[in-house]
């Protein structure tokens, strides 16, 4: 089994880490791990699985994480996912959606360790690239050091190795999942007495994370560092921490080279139109519906310039012309030319 380096990891997000986002942000940091948004085993075992477990190449490596709480359906969904060429199995124990808390998946897990360990070890039973888990650090009243040191001795006793946690606990009744992103307090410290007190497992510390200087010292207590707001809104901030995780790569490259890198993916997107539309439906407004469009990959792209003088126009640039139905990849190329050649300091 190949160990993935999960120095640097960008969380998974749904709507947000999907393939078109996972590709640019590789192109940023060749070496980052990635996650993709969450997938239920349901949906891999009855739907599109192309649709949803597709990936390129380039976005290696990369975990796709599950959803779910059947141990059989997940080892099914599981082995699939290796079959697609996934490099782990990564069991969502931390999404406090009520969308999820009725499927009784995600975080009210954590109030179920046993069931978590079984979840686990029915996968590790399936398939032979990692399984692991991301969790919060408590949830509703169980939120004490001794409850999340018991659901990590007990799933770590069903066989995972390695824990990404996100550093604040859930509350599942009254907040939102986006409320359960900022209101219960970070507490990262609480993360890494676990690496101490457990130096077997590998420990990823997740949430908040937003500068090269609070991610060095992380890094100083944790195996690893996982980002998932500022990694979209600020992607470039990935080139520095690339440097930081990695200095012997020394990547060298502007954010002007990254999206010329994005233009013959985006032209083959563009080029490669669903099935679909060879048929009847291109003509009407459903088939339209089903469309490649520039947008699904431009609208991962906005924050690139984040912080940088030209961030605002190429932001207005992309929403105004790339968001067009048949805005083609020329809008793109141009973008250079029209926008941050004008804009950036010469
Ligand atoms: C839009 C959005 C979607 C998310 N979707 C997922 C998800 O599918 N699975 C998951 O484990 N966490 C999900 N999260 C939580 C993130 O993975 C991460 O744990 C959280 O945002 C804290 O990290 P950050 O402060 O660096 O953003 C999501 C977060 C956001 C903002």
């Amino acid at each position: 089994m190949t160990t993935p380096n999960r120095k640097l990891c960008v969380a998974p997000m749904m709507d947000w880490t999907d393939r078109h986002c996972r590709y640019f942000l590789r192109l940023i940091s060749p070496d980052a791990f990635l996650f993709t948004e969450m997938v239920t085993p349901r949906a891999i075992l009855f739907g599109d699985k192309e649709k949803l477990l597709g990936f390129s190449t380039e976005e290696h490596p990369i975990a796709v994480q599950l959803g779910g709480s059947d141990p059989s359906e997940l080892a099914q969904a599981a082995r699939i996912c290796e079959d697609f060429g996934y490099d782990e199995i990564n069991l969502n124990v931390g999404c406090p959606s009520d969308r999820v808390k009725s499927g009784m998946f995600g975080a009210c897990m954590m109030a179920k360790p046993q069931l978590v360990g079984e979840c686990i070890a029915a996968m590790a039973e399936a398939v032979d690239i990692p399984v692991t888990v991301k969790c919060r650090i408590g949830i509703d009243d169980q939120d004490s050091e001794e409850d999340f040191s018991r659901f990590i001795e007990q799933v770590a006793a069903a066989g995972c190795n390695v824990f990404y946690v996100h550093a604040r606990k859930a509350w599942l009744k009254g907040l939102s999942p986006k409320q359960n992103r900022t209101v219960p307090p970070l507490d990262h410290d609480r993360v890494h007495r676990l690496k101490k007190s457990r130096p077997d497992l590998e420990i990823i510390t997740n949430g908040g994370i937003d500068s090269v200087d609070g991610a060095r010292q992380h890094l100083k207590k944790t195996d690893g560092i996982m980002l998932g707001r500022a990694a979209y809104h600020n992607p470039w901030i990935l080139a520095d921490l690339q440097q930081l995780c990695f200095p012997e790569k020394n990547i060298q490259q502007n954010r002007e080279d990254v999206l010329k890198k994005m233009l013959p993916y985006a032209r083959d997107y563009l080029l490669r139109q669903p099935l679909a539309q060879a048929s009847k439906e291109i003509k009407n407004k459903k088939g339209d519906k089903h469309k490649h469009r520039l947008h699904s990959i431009t609208q991962h792209i906005m924050g690139l310039y984040a912080g940088q003088s030209g961030a605002r126009a190429f932001r207005r640039y992309l929403s105004e012309e790339a968001t067009r139905p048949n805005a083609p990849v020329e809008v793109l190329e141009r973008i250079y030319y029209d926008i941050l050649a004008r804009e950036l300091p010469h």
